[in-house]
């Protein structure tokens, strides 16, 4: 039994008295102890030493008191678990040497066994339960199949992932295999985590919001629509597409427990399209939190009081930017656990 389940509460659409709060990306470089290991251990190694995800994960939990903690990992562990080389590159970002281009490049892809390829995850995860000792639920997360075919085309991250949807408009055929394959190890994998131990889990669908809505319901939505079928009846599901507000009404339909919305949808506008049916998650604008912690506040209870604090899960956006004052991400998490009606 877990001591705080606000967030699991929320997750059922429970009444609460405040709801729960977490960041995405809350493990990471805005944190001067994150800043540290990050000196000393590349980030790959961080990821697949348990010790450290697990360290990683739980640092802002310290500081902060957040309702959930996320595990320290990255969505692009599903792609080098399938053979596709990732490097992280200091001060460049994820970089792909071996992009997929055409269908034979996609005959070298595998659909791996978990066990073998992201056992290192599982260990992470269960080494960080018993860090947070059943305080707080755990959150693992994948990102979704057409977030991660961006990279594994485009090579590297991208303002507009125009190679990544060149590929899906020139060979379907080929886009969608990859898409499969990679829904495919997405579910294998977050059934595994289910399994060692993480309370809910998040599917990130960051560059959604690159499709048009007609192109989202052929390359995007159906694979995650996938992975919650799968999953949901395991954990909580949350879906989060950035940019991806015209979907709104089918990620609510989904069978997922909570639907992630960016600032750039009103809560109104996010009640209305989801007709009240599924708890929400957002959306205060990343770079809000450059604002004095003060106008943070009140900017946080409005935002409770326009989404209602039930069926409700008080986050980001979008993930931490790296330049938030530790004390402006402070007024954030406190705004939350002092609000009241
Ligand atoms: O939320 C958390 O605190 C858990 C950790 C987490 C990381 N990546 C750690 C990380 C999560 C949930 C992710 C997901 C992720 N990774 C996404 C989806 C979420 C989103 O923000 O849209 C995406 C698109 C990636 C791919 C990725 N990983 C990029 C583009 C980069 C480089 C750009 C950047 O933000 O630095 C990464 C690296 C990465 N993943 C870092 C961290 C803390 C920073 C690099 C470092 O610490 O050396």
């Amino acid at each position: 039994m877990i001591k705080n389940d606000l967030f699991l509460r929320a997750l059922k659409g429970e009444t609460v008295d405040r709801p729960p709060v977490w960041m995405m990306r809350q493990a990471g470089r805005y944190l001067p102890e994150f800043m540290e290991l990050r000196k000393k251990y590349d980030f790959f190694t961080r990821c697949q030493t348990p010790e450290l995800a697990s360290e990683i994960t739980v640092q802002p939990i310290r500081r902060y008191g957040m309702d959930a903690a996320i595990l320290f990992s990255d969505i692009l562990v599903i792609p080098q678990a399938m053979d596709i080389e990732v490097e992280m590159k200091p001060n460049f970002g994820p970089y792909l040497p071996n992009p997929i281009r055409s269908k034979e490049d996609l005959e070298n892809i595998i659909v791996p066994n978990i066990g073998d390829t992201l056992g290192y995850v599982m260990d992470a995860i269960k080494m960080t339960k018993e860090k947070l000792n059943d305080e707080i639920p755990l959150i693992g997360f994948a990102g979704s199949p057409w977030t991660i075919l961006c990279y594994c085309v485009e090579g590297q991250g991208s303002k507009s992932f125009d190679k990544a949807r060149g590929f899906c408009f020139t060979q379907p055929e080929a886009a969608h295999a990859l898409l499969q394959k990679i829904t495919d190890t997405t579910i294998a994998y977050l059934k595994a985590k289910v399994k060692a131990g993480v309370n809910a889990v998040q599917i990130f669908d960051s560059w959604g919001g690159m499709l048009s809505p007609k192109d989202y319901q052929e390359f995007s939505w159906p694979y995650i629509q996938q992975i919650v079928d799968a999953l949901k009846e395991l954990a909580p599901v949350i879906v989060f597409g950035k940019g991806c507000w015209f979907a709104l009404g089918e990620m609510a339909e989904s069978g997922a427990s909570a639907v992630g919305v960016d600032w750039t949808c009103s809560a109104q506008n996010a009640r209305y399209l989801t007709k009240g049916k599924v708890t929400l998650q957002g959306n205060f604008d990343p770079a809000r939190l450059l604002s004095p912690p003060e106008t943070i506040k009140k900017m946080v209870t409005q935002m409770i009081r326009e989404f209602g604090k039930d069926k409700y899960v008080v986050n980001l956006g979008h993930g931490i930017l790296p330049n938030i004052p530790v004390e402006n991400a402070k007024a954030f998490i406190d705004a939350v656990k002092e609000y009241s009606e």
